[in-house]
């Protein structure tokens, strides 16, 4: 797990406004967090897009293989998990026994609501050849209609390693599934649908930038568009993007993803300059669902133990298996 209980630099985030919490505020919070953690026997599971407070009382924060991993492996009680909610759906399929509560049950995605179940089990029956690989941004009731799920950062493993007598099909970012088929060489029907925050980026706002940072190199996450992806030095999930940064030599990197992740860049390579990439009609590039989730609200949930994930016996049964073959591969 990571260790972050050393760190007290802290910058309290409201979605679109940046305001410093009173330092009394703040300690009198996460030391009530910290207990309740303490009492229920609790882990508290981010995601490297929350806020920074948040990310700093985590004791683990990744990208979304690395949450699933430690989900599966936890022997906590219950699960605090800040993230969107498919993220805390996930988490409670790997542990249908164990309390897994959510600071928001808000945090949706757009990429999960591209692919209703409905529309997908419609989309299957037209070819029953199908192998369909499912992102793991996709609801519980999709994953149990899937072969296999992926993450940002084992996609190519999974598709590598799909049958090749079969047919793909890939929901439901067609950005990512696009990035896997040239990495692959292997053809697949791709879903159409995408992320609000990914597809904002653009050539022309990035050139711009690369031209105020001369030399220094753009990493882009695969939910980008072609054009994006095309002109970075390098395309990967946000946990390689970490390690991308600690081993370059490059002092200052141009981030096209979720701007959340700059605070665990910052923290881990104190030295380097990282420059967010700007969308194209403001110059933040926040996920306003990821950013539903704040330090009150995890209190809260930890406190109340609701909002909590509750998913059908027979739900969870069926996208378990698909999980549990992706996180088998990965291994
Ligand atoms: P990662 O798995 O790369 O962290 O991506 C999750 C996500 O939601 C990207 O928008
Ligand atoms: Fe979904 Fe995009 Fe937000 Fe990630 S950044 S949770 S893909 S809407």
């Amino acid at each position: 797990m990571n260790d972050n209980s050393e760190n007290n630099e802290v910058e309290y985030i409201v979605p679109g406004v940046r305001k410093p919490l009173p330092p009394e505020k703040l300690d009198a919070l996460r030391r009530e967090i910290l207990e309740l953690k303490k009492r229920h026997n609790a882990v508290i599971l981010a995601h490297n897009y929350q806020v920074p407070e948040i990310q700093d009382i985590a004791d683990y924060v990744g990208d979304s293989l690395g949450l699933s991993q430690q989900a599966a492996m936890t022997e906590a009680d219950v699960i605090a998990f800040c993230g969107v909610h498919f993220m805390a759906e996930t988490a409670k399929i790997l542990n249908p026994s164990k309390t897994v509560v959510l600071p928001d049950d808000n945090a949706g995605c757009t990429l999960e609501e591209a692919c209703p179940a409905f529309e997908l089990e419609e989309f299957q029956k037209a070819n029953p050849n199908f192998y369909t690989i499912s992102y793991i941004n996709s609801s519980a009731d999709v994953k149990a209609l899937s072969d296999v799920i992926c993450t940002s950062g084992n996609a190519v493993k999974i598709v590598e390693a799909a049958p090749k007598d079969k047919d793909l099909l890939f929901v439901p970012d067609e950005n990512l599934g696009a990035w896997v088929m040239e990495r692959t060489g292997r053809p697949m029907t791709l879903w159409k649908g995408n992320c609000y925050v990914h597809v904002e980026f653009t050539n022309s706002k990035l050139n711009e930038l690369k031209a105020k940072h001369p030399g220094a190199p753009l990493i882009a996450h695969p939910e980008c568009m072609k054009g994006v992806r095309d002109m970075a030095d390098d395309v990967c999930s946000t946990e390689k993007m970490i390690s991308y940064c600690k081993e370059s030599p490059a002092d200052t990197i141009i981030i096209a993803t979720e701007s959340g992740i700059i605070h665990r860049l910052k923290k881990i390579c104190p030295d380097k300059t990282f420059v967010p990439a700007p969308a194209s009609q403001c110059n933040c590039s926040e996920c306003k669902y990821m950013k539903m989730n704040t330090l009150e609200k995890l209190l809260a949930c930890l406190k109340n133990m609701e909002p909590s994930v509750e998913l059908p016996a027979e739900i969870m049964e069926r996208a378990r298996r698909p999980i549990e073959k992706m996180l088998e591969i990965s291994r």
